[in-house]
């Protein structure tokens, strides 16, 4: 059908009901654009000099009233078919993922453990997405699977799809959510079933395009938190301060309401990861940043620190 992809099981419903309204919207369009030229010719004071006045016709009510009132429930059961399958439960067996969304990107979790910063699934399998949103309303848009739903925090929310095309398919976020809302920006990578599975097993492999040996462990920390969404690594400001030449310099903060001077040292940046407000850069808004403690172990800061200090290095 027209403009149709099977990406998703979704776009033969969704397009469907889209080419019908936009059929008939075309076709009510051109018609009362014809017909309205003829009547300015036919009905023209040369033609016509003297106007007739119709009072009532039973017929032609019954006409308008009949057509339209049809028109307008064919529109919603095509409409309806489409969307009922996205509200079903997913079926039984659904590979399933958390969706996790958060000012301002989004991460993957997988039940292993694995987790990613673009959504990989297996082509042709029922995939179950949680939709979590960690602080503020996001959306969860893809737009050639013909799927927006809203991820709210505190809400229990779900979407499912069955992938049927290899490839890479843009996902977005679809609500505003502030600043850098714009960047949240990831895709959707359907891959076959053998070569998908032969990764999800492979715990130590985070992307199946990249060889784990080729990622510094705490780079690959900031990338999968999304810390660089707010974070520069080229001494520009964004939401919070810069990581350029951070370790190891003097800083001044906010700590309980008083100003004061300290240096970035491992303990400066490990509790900035968990309790962000504690020490806060003076100059920075509080309450930006989330506090880490339950997404970032502490392995995990360990690798940061060390990454962060490399910077200092080169
Ligand atoms: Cu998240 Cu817009």
């Amino acid at each position: 059908m027209l403009l149709t992809t099977y990406a998703s099981n979704y776009v033969e419903g969704v397009d469907k009901a889209f080419v019908l309204i936009l059929g008939i919207s075309f076709f009510f369009l051109i018609s009362l654009t014809l017909v309205m030229i003829y009547f300015i010719y036919r009905y023209n004071e040369k033609r016509n000099p003297k106007a007739t006045q119709i009072k009532g016709s039973t017929t032609l009510e019954i006409i308008w009233t009949v057509i339209p009132t049809i028109l307008v429930l064919l529109m919603f059961h095509f409409g309806w078919m489409g969307f009922k399958t996205m509200k079903d439960k997913a079926p039984e067996g659904s590979f399933k993922v958390k969706a996790i969304a958060r000012m301002w990107s989004f991460a993957f979790e997988y039940e292993n453990g694995k987790v990613t910063d673009k959504l990989y699934v297996p082509l042709n399998q029922p995939v179950e997405v949680e939709l979590i949103a960690q602080d503020v309303i996001h959306s969860f848009y893809v737009p050639a699977f013909r799927i927006k739903e809203d991820m709210v925090p505190g809400q229990e929310k779900y979407s499912w799809f069955i992938a049927g095309e290899e490839g890479s398919f843009d996902l977005f976020c679809a609500e505003y959510c502030g600043l850098r809302h714009s960047y949240m920006i990831t895709t959707v990578e359907v891959m076959e079933q053998d070569k998908f599975f032969e990764w999800y097993g492979d715990t130590a492999k985070i992307s199946p395009f990249m060889e784990v040996d080729d990622l510094m462990a705490g780079q690959e920390v900031l990338r999968k938190n999304a810390c660089l969404s707010c974070h520069s690594m080229d001494g520009s400001r964004l939401v919070g301060p810069t990581f350029k030449g951070l370790y190891g310099n003097k800083r001044v903060v906010i700590t309980n309401g008083e100003e004061r001077e300290i240096i970035a040292d491992d303990d400066y940046i490990k509790r900035s990861v968990w309790d962000s407000d504690a020490d806060l850069v003076k100059g920075y808004n509080k309450g930006l940043m989330m506090n880490y403690k339950e997404l970032v172990s502490e392995k995990e800061l360990e690798d940061i620190v060390a990454y962060l200090k490399s910077l200092n290095e080169e």
